[in-house]
């Protein structure tokens, strides 16, 4: 019996006409896209391992978060520690970030990362056991400014991407004491129609009751409409911070829509939270989620410094992507390809595909020895530019055909040179 692939989890493969979205070419076009964007903005990439202690997301995220308490992957490594599989990459930057004193280094830390984070949830379109996120992070800096700089390094991503009419949603959650306050009116109201509220939600009441304001259950929504808005409980200091955070979007040109029930999965959040979400991914809408977290760094035995930052899921950006039919990149495909008739023209042919690669020439050559159309078939499948035939009579003569795929034209070209002539088909360094 052949071993198949976890459920939730998928490969991402070379060339995949049916399932596009895991075509390799396309993650590293994003990826690329995502660096450069990142380095624009002034971000340097951090890496963490996949898996921490599993008490750094207990204390970092929250015990009674959904992400900790039933979707992570945790495990007793050989000496008795409890590790988990990284849910979510905020808590790593943290951790690392004290454990190397980066703060002794410079007062701002603008960090990125991109890797696969791992979620226990039931499978659906858009949702997964593994996931992708570009993540940033920035320390050390408590403006307004320092949130709309990273909402907005966004949307130039999703710009850059050719995504369109993504929605931004934003709220505050004000300070500890605001949330305090908000609370324990929310719970009042709540407690009034507990019999009425979804079974998560029930019990949310008791654990995370802001959470329930964001309740995927319709049963709820009648009762959250006529809850309390947090909006009402925010003290001065975090009603200017965010009346600043909506003029500097608007500043931008950076639609967005003011969202009082937005309070987001993850506990480390305090003042701005954001989610972007697209409409055509159904009910997983959410691309990007994020949000200022001062009080985390202290919370982990790190300095009491202020934070911010963001994610966005990968495969959700390239769904949308497709969804939207913006256009792509070309996939894979070498500028030559050489066909090689006869042992002497193989040895011939094996160091011209060296030398053009030494020049930064994407090429290719089959070793075996197929007959010649069964070698432009498969020039022809992986769309190479151009080939090559040198056989006898080419080495004979010193010059060689080459053939342009796209338009059947030729022209000859003297062996001896071919990597000088076939300059133009350099890719920049
Ligand atoms: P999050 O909202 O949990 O935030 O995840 C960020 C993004 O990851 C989501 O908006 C979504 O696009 C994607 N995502 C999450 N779970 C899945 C899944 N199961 N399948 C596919 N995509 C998924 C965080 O993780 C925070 N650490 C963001 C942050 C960084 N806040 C401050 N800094």
């Amino acid at each position: 019996m052949t071993i198949t692939i976890a459920p939730g989890v998928f490969d991402i493969l070379p060339q995949e006409p049916q399932e596009q979205w895991r075509s390799s070419h396309l993650w590293n076009f994003i990826e690329d896209k995502i660096r450069q964007t990142a380095t624009d903005y002034g971000f340097q990439e951090m890496r963490t391992p996949i898996f921490e202690r599993t008490e750094l997301f207990c204390r970092g995220v929250g015990d009674t978060t959904d992400i900790v308490s039933k979707e992570m992957y945790t495990f007793l490594d050989k000496g008795n520690r409890s590790m988990s599989l990284r849910p979510e990459g905020t808590a790593s930057a943290m951790r690392a970030f004290i454990e190397h004193k980066l703060y002794q280094a410079a007062p701002i830390h603008k960090l990125y990362y991109i890797g696969p984070m791992f979620r226990y949830e039931r499978t659906q379109a858009g949702r997964y056991r593994q996931h992708h996120q570009f993540g940033a992070e920035v320390i050390g800096n408590a403006s307004p400014e320092q949130d709309v700089e990273l909402i907005d390094m966004l949307h130039t991503l999703y710009n850059r991407l050719g995504l369109k009419n993504l929605k931004v949603n934003i709220n505050s959650i004000g300070d500890v004491e605001s949330r305090l306050a908000f609370r324990q009116a929310l719970i009042d109201y709540l407690r009034k129609y507990a019999n009425e509220l979804s079974a998560d939600s029930k019990i949310r009441l008791e654990t995370n009751p802001l959470r329930i304001l964001d309740s995927k259950d319709p049963k709820d929504w009648e009762i959250t409409a006529g809850a309390p808005s947090i909006l009402d409980f925010l003290n001065d200091e975090c009603k200017d911070h965010f009346q600043s955070v909506q003029k500097l979007l608007q500043s931008l040109n950076i639609p967005f829509t003011v969202t009082p029930t937005l309070v987001r999965g993850l506990d480390y959040y305090n003042k701005t939270v954001y989610e972007i979400v697209a409409g055509e991914l159904g009910s997983q809408n959410s691309v990007a989620g994020g949000g200022r977290y001062d009080g985390l760094l202290k919370t982990l035995g790190g300095p009491d410094l202020p934070a911010t930052g963001f994610a966005t899921g990968i495969e959700r950006v390239i769904q949308t992507m497709l969804k939207q039919q913006v256009p792509l990149p070309p996939p894979y495909a070498p500028e030559i390809f050489l066909i090689a008739m006869g042992e002497e023209a193989k040895t011939a042919c094996f160091k011209i595909l060296h030398s053009l690669r030494q020049c930064n020439i994407s090429a290719q050559m089959d070793f075996s020895s197929k007959k010649l159309n069964k070698l432009m078939q498969y020039a022809n499948q992986i769309r190479a530019a151009h080939v090559i035939i040198v056989g006898d009579n080419e080495l004979a003569t010193g010059e060689i055909e080459i053939k342009e795929m796209a338009t059947g034209t030729t022209r000859k070209l003297p062996l001896n040179h071919i990597t000088q002539i076939l300059g133009d088909f350099r890719r920049p360094k």
